[in-house]
């Protein structure tokens, strides 16, 4: 462009090349209006899910067929641990504390001091892990209008098209999440990652996960194998 300006700053002062400066310009313009149309012809290239932040915290409002639970997730991809601290509807609360050598437990802090753990073969989801997913498009959700994708008949998950945030994500079960608040960066102090003593007295492991998704998803999904950890309690 400054190349072109220049140019008509000289044309001015010699008009001899005026014809020459009238045949760039209109080829210029012809060029930029093939450009054009070439691109807009151009299937538009499919959004992919935005990567998971390192370290986040959100509420998640999660409905299962009308029961209701809170979720705090501390999501810590840095120190290879994720936290989802389940609240069940004037219920109690439940810990499920997951390491990236795949080592989880699951535990209350109340009288009850119940506590399970469970060794799987994964470690917790990547940052990438919604990478390969299918593109489905947009779909309107919760108010937000979305990008869709799927994720090996797993997981179907919607983030907002304008602000690029989760919204929404459904599990094949049925088990659906609504993300209230998603605050990038957030990270659970470590004290709070101390699991109770009672942990180590005698934990009967909780049956292998790993089958639950028949070799599919070589990653943990998020709350919903949580609920499969609580059922085997
Ligand atoms: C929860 O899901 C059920 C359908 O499974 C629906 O009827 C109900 O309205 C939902 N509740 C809330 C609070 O979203
Ligand atoms: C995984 O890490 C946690 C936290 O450091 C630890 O309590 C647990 O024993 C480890 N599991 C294995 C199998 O090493």
């Amino acid at each position: 462009m400054a190349t072109a300006a220049a140019r008509t700053t000289s044309a001015s002062q010699s008009p001899v090349h005026v014809p020459v400066l009238v045949t760039i310009i209109t080829t210029m313009l012809l060029c930029s209006s093939i450009v054009g149309a070439a691109k807009g012809n151009e299937p538009e290239p499919e959004p992919t899910p935005t990567p998971w932040p390192e370290q986040f915290h959100s509420i998640l409002m999660m409905n299962f067929s009308g029961e209701l639970e809170l979720i705090d997730l501390w999501y810590d991809w840095t120190n290879g641990r994720n936290f989802n601290i389940i609240q069940h509807q004037l219920g109690n609360i439940l810990y499920d504390l997951e390491w990236n050598n795949g080592t989880s437990f699951f535990y209350t802090l109340d009288s009850d001091r119940q506590c399970s753990s469970s060794q799987l073969e994964v470690g917790i989801l990547r940052p990438n892990w919604l990478d390969g997913a299918t593109y489905l498009g947009q779909r309107q959700v919760d108010g937000f209008l979305c990008y869709v994708w799927e994720k090996a008949d797993f997981i179907t998950y919607y983030e907002d098209v304008e602000s690029r945030r989760p919204v929404h994500w459904v599990f094949y079960t049925g088990r659906e999440a609504h993300v209230m608040t998603y605050e990038v960066g957030a990270a659970l102090e470590d004290a709070k990652w101390q699991v109770p003593w009672y942990c180590f007295e005698e934990t009967t492991p909780v049956a292998a996960m790993e089958d639950v998704n028949g070799g599919t998803i070589t990653q943990r999904g998020l709350v919903d194998f949580a609920a499969r950890g609580i059922a085997n309690m």
